[in-house]
């Protein structure tokens, strides 16, 4: 089986590509990725060896490049995840998100559509929790939640998932797509909030609260999530919709403290260091309150179960910024200083 994964040097992608590829010895993985600020070939320079990994630079923008590439190729099957990912990059620059994840998704379903040669092939398009809205104190999110997304960033992915599924309404193009809460762990470029507050500990530099932290998130491993994607790829079933999850909700302060916390340890300074940089700064704009995810479907129907513990999987991803530090360094240079002044200089 031939598989072309969207997105594949980013933060997740890269850990479904080396899944994939350790895994699956007899699947042909193809890593087609723009490189873009978020991606990065240092994330799999472990498995770059392989004789069933390919990595492919290209732009999902670029139709003439697809219709090469796909029609030489013949995929067997597509997981997308390229996308631009942040949501405060998306409040400055909207169309770039509908660029890449709209456009981009539709151009790779017409290039798939047209391509494909496997009947049993399909695209699995990955997606977030966060085209759902906002939730108050009550409630998660279900597969049949309505649509309600409030940034630029979830309006382009919620976009994107009603193309994919209108290709399976329209054209009969067998789909997947599952929805995700936010993640967590190594590889994770340092604009969200978990690696970056790391690294401005790391460097005692202020860490931006934004409003009153009070706004609440579901945390799931990195690699729990590409469990999730492997079990979906594999079982699930055409045209469905899966949630995934973390079980695990905490507000962003509460959040805060903990790395505080375990930062000082991992850093041997005094309890209480590095709370001190805590600062409030103004809140995002349409900032979405509460996500929280039930992911029961996935869990009664494809078995899939989330591996770690929070305190657990914080700590190993901490562990993994110490240990690497040159990956930190190499993306915190150049155009970073630039994105970081127009971000939190005037907050
Ligand atoms: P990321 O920003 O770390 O990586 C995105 C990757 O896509 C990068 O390697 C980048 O170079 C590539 N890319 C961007 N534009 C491209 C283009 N035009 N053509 C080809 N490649 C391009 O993102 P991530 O956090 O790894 O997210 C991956 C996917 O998972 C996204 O679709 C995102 O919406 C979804 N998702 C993310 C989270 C999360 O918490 N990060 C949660 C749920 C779902
Ligand atoms: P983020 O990691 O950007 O993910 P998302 O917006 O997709 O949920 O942000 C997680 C939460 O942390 C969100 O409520 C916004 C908040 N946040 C801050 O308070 N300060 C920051 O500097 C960043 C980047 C995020």
């Amino acid at each position: 089986m031939k598989i072309v994964i969207t997105g594949g040097a980013g933060f997740i992608g890269s850990h479904v590509v080396r899944r994939f590829v350790t895994k699956y010895p007899t699947y042909q993985i193809i890593n087609l990725d723009k490189l873009t600020y978020a991606g990065n070939l240092e994330n799999l320079k472990d498995i770059e060896h392989y004789d069933n990994y390919r990595f492919v630079k290209g732009d999902i923008v670029d139709q003439a490049f697809l219709e090469t590439l796909f029609s030489e190729e013949k995929f067997d099957a597509v997981i997308h995840l390229a996308a631009e990912s942040h949501v405060d990059r998306s409040i400055s620059n909207p169309l770039e998100f509908v660029m890449t994840n709209v456009v981009g998704t539709v151009n790779l379903l017409n290039a798939f559509k047209k391509h494909r040669t496997n009947e049993k092939g399909f695209f699995y398009h990955v997606s977030t929790d966060e085209v759902y809205g906002e939730l108050t104190d009550e409630g998660k999110f279900l597969e049949t939640t309505p649509y309600s997304p409030n940034s630029p960033y979830s309006a382009s992915k919620a976009s994107s998932d009603h193309f994919v599924r209108a290709y399976h309404e329209t054209y009969d193009l067998p789909v997947k797509i599952s929805n995700c809460s936010n993640n967590y762990g190594s590889h994770h470029f340092p604009e969200k909030l978990i690696p970056l507050f790391i690294n401005n500990i790391k460097n005692k530099k202020p860490l931006p609260v934004y409003g009153k932290g009070e706004n609440v998130r579901d945390w799931l491993f990195v690699e729990d999530h590409a469990s999730a994607i492997d079990v979906i790829f594999h079982k699930g079933a055409f045209g469905e919709t899966y949630n995934i999850g973390g079980n695990n909700e905490w507000t962003n302060i509460a959040l805060v403290k903990l790395l505080c916390k375990l930062m000082d340890q991992k850093l041997g300074r005094p309890e209480g260091d590095a709370v001190k940089l805590i600062t409030y700064v103004t809140d995002r704009a349409g900032h979405d309150y509460r996500y929280a995810i039930d992911s029961t479907k996935l869990m009664t129907k494809l078995g899939w179960r989330p591996s770690l513990q929070f305190a657990e999987g914080l700590s190993k991803t901490i562990d993994w910024y110490l240990a690497n530090e040159d990956w930190l360094n190499n993306v915190t240079s150049g155009a970073y200083t630039e994105y970081y002044k127009e971000q939190y200089e005037n907050r």
